[in-house]
């Protein structure tokens, strides 16, 4: 993998663990809006994550803060394996355990933001969009079922497959925020450099201790909580 650590720093709060109960969720195709109280949590900075507790499993599972409206933090969830299931099948007042704002998120600094979002990689754009004051969006799903979450960003351009998200990103790009599948970031990564893409790779802590996310960054093996999940292409 050929890409950098976002080389600024923007100060992000300490992350906390919290037991959390669920206010609410909403179905958006296949997709969860899994809607928690906030409790005393930081939501940090868009593209940054928090580690669930996913009932029935040793493992908390990773994921980006889509949205966080006062006094909540909602999570796009999609229900690919048995931690994802449990999250997804949670009642309202059930409580988990929540521990973040974690990892490197977007820099936010730019003049120009254009979002790229493909599937459930739409999750961190939609508070992404609210911190840019709602700028231009590009978003691909497998179908028309799976673009149901395209609501969570108004006004975005929808392409269904087998277009691909990538077919709407224009010549002059200006400043790309990325998160979808490999093959996508990939595309995207080549094609506009400077991009800040959100990678994934599988996490046990979520802060360093256990080194199941290493990846290859700039040619060196790195903790992905750590220096990422928010790369430079
Ligand atoms: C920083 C970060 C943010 C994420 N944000 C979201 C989010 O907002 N919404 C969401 O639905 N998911 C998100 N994910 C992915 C999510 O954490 C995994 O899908 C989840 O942990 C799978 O758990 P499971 O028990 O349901 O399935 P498992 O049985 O653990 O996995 C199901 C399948 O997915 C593969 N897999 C599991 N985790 C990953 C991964 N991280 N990358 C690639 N393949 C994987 C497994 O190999 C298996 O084939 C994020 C991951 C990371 C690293
Ligand atoms: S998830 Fe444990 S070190 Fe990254």
């Amino acid at each position: 993998m050929s890409f950098v650590a976002q080389s600024h720093k923007v100060e992000s709060a300490l992350p906390a663990r919290e037991l959390l109960s669920v206010r609410g969720r909403d179905e958006l195709g296949p997709y969860t809006l899994l809607r928690l109280e906030r409790g005393g949590l930081d939501p940090g900075i868009p593209g940054q994550f928090f580690m669930l507790e996913a009932p029935g499993r040793l493992l908390p599972r990773p994921m980006s803060l889509c949205l966080a409206p006062p006094g909540e933090l909602a999570f796009l969830v999609d229900p690919v394996g048995p931690g994802t299931r449990a999250l997804c099948a949670l009642e309202v007042g059930a409580e988990i355990h929540v521990f973040g704002p974690l990892g490197n998120g977007f820099d936010l600094a730019v003049e120009r933001p254009l979002l790229v979002g493909g599937g459930i990689g739409i999750a961190p754009l939609p508070y992404a969009s609210e911190a840019l004051g709602n700028p231009p969006a590009v978003l691909g799903f497998r179908s028309e079922r799976h673009a149901q979450a395209a609501s969570l960003l108004p006004g975005a351009d929808i392409v269904v497959e087998p277009l691909l998200v990538t077919e709407l990103i224009p010549d002059e790009p200006g400043d790309v925020f990325a998160c979808g599948p490999e093959p996508m970031l990939e595309a995207i990564r080549v094609r506009v450099p400077g991009a800040q893409l959100a990678w994934e790779a599988p996490m046990a802590c979520g802060y360093g201790a256990c080194y199941g996310c290493v990846v290859e960054i700039a040619g060196h093996y790195e903790r992905l909580c750590v220096r990422g999940p928010v790369l430079r292409a």
